[in-house]
């Protein structure tokens, strides 16, 4: 095990971003907020730097990881697009979708990035500090979401110390995440598909294509996220669609479903979604099993459910 390491918290002053970014430049780990949670930031192209961030979350190194990059200069740099990525690009950039598209040889991205594969899943994010970050680091930039593996994904600052604090170098405070969810992955292998549900509802995507997304087959041997079954996991078991709590039940409510906190007491998925990680943070934290009511499989639901079932599943 490394040696615990002095965690900085940083502001968002152009200065403080450009420290942060030399940082990231050192291969040092840099935790960054995005629209969507805050992710554990390394230098892509630095095979050391990302191999820390499999260390500090206890990740499966199988799991491939996530480039971010400040524009779309320096992401036709790294992979070739098709006509639809280049459409979804151009609607959603920068925004919370993830495209998985084929990396150029000479791309310079760490093996340990895309699990040693052909493809390269690349984003955009939108939000002042991120894009200020990515360009103050001048390379593209690993991130998954900065918690422990297979833990709640942090939307705050607090939460990101709560699960790493003493494993990575740094950390830029930017406050809550708006959107909340991770991003939405599609990939393009077999014709556009739906790899994981997120902060963009699939309906704006096939809206945008004029198609509708596939979604993979059960026994496809990889390829999106909780792979593991059990994954976003808060430490009390977790029990869905409930119309009310149990005696010893701590309750997340959503519209006229009520509960000791409410997702969105007038049912607005958007507001649930950015409110979800916290809200299991904060169930967590009471130690009681968690109840959670009902969620529309329409839109953000899509992403809100798909995290609640990760939660709610076996343990390994
Ligand atoms: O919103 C987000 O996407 C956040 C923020 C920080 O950008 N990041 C995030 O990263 O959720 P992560 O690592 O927790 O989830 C990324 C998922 C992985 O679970 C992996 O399965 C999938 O993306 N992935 C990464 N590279 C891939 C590739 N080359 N092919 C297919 N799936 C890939
Ligand atoms: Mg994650």
């Amino acid at each position: 095990m490394n040696d615990r390491l002095e965690t900085r918290v940083l502001g968002t002053s152009p200065d403080e971003i450009t420290k942060a970014g030399q940082r990231l430049a050192k291969g040092q780990l840099v935790a960054f907020p995005t629209e969507t949670v805050y992710g554990l930031g390394a230098d892509a192209t630095n095979d050391t730097a990302v191999a820390r961030i499999f260390a500090a979350k206890g990740r499966p190194s199988f799991n491939p990881l996530i480039a971010h990059v400040p524009d779309m200069k320096t992401a036709e740099r790294l992979c070739d697009f098709t006509d639809a990525a280049r459409r979804l690009a151009d609607a959603f950039w920068p925004g919370a979708m993830t495209l998985v598209l084929p990396l150029k040889p000479d791309s310079g991205i760490s093996k340990l990035v895309t699990a040693g594969g052909p493809s390269l899943a690349i984003r955009i994010p939108a939000g002042d500090v991120a894009t200020a970050l990515l360009n103050a680091a001048g390379r593209p930039i690993a991130a998954p979401s900065a918690n422990p593996s297979g833990r709640v994904s942090p939307t705050t600052a607090a939460h990101v110390l709560a699960g790493l604090n003493g494993r990575i170098d740094a950390v830029l405070d930017a406050g809550p995440c708006p959107v909340g969810v991770e991003s939405t992955i599609i990939g393009f292998e077999d014709g556009p598909t739906l790899l994981r549900a997120g902060g963009i509802p699939a309906e704006a995507i096939e809206a945008c294509l004029g198609t509708s997304l596939k979604t993979p087959a059960i026994d496809a041997p990889l390829t999106a996220p909780g792979q593991l079954a059990s994954h976003y996991a808060p430490n009390a078991p977790l029990r869905l669609n409930a119309q009310s709590a149990n005696d010893a039940e701590f309750m997340i409510g959503f519209g006229d479903v009520d509960g000791d906190v409410s997702l969105s007491a007038n049912g607005d998925l958007v507001d649930a979604a950015a409110n979800l990680f916290r809200l299991l943070h904060e169930a967590d934290a009471t130690g009681k099993p968690i109840a959670v009511a009902p969620i529309p499989e329409t839109g953000l639901g899509r992403a809100i459910n798909d995290r609640l079932r990760r939660a709610a599943a076996p343990r390994h």
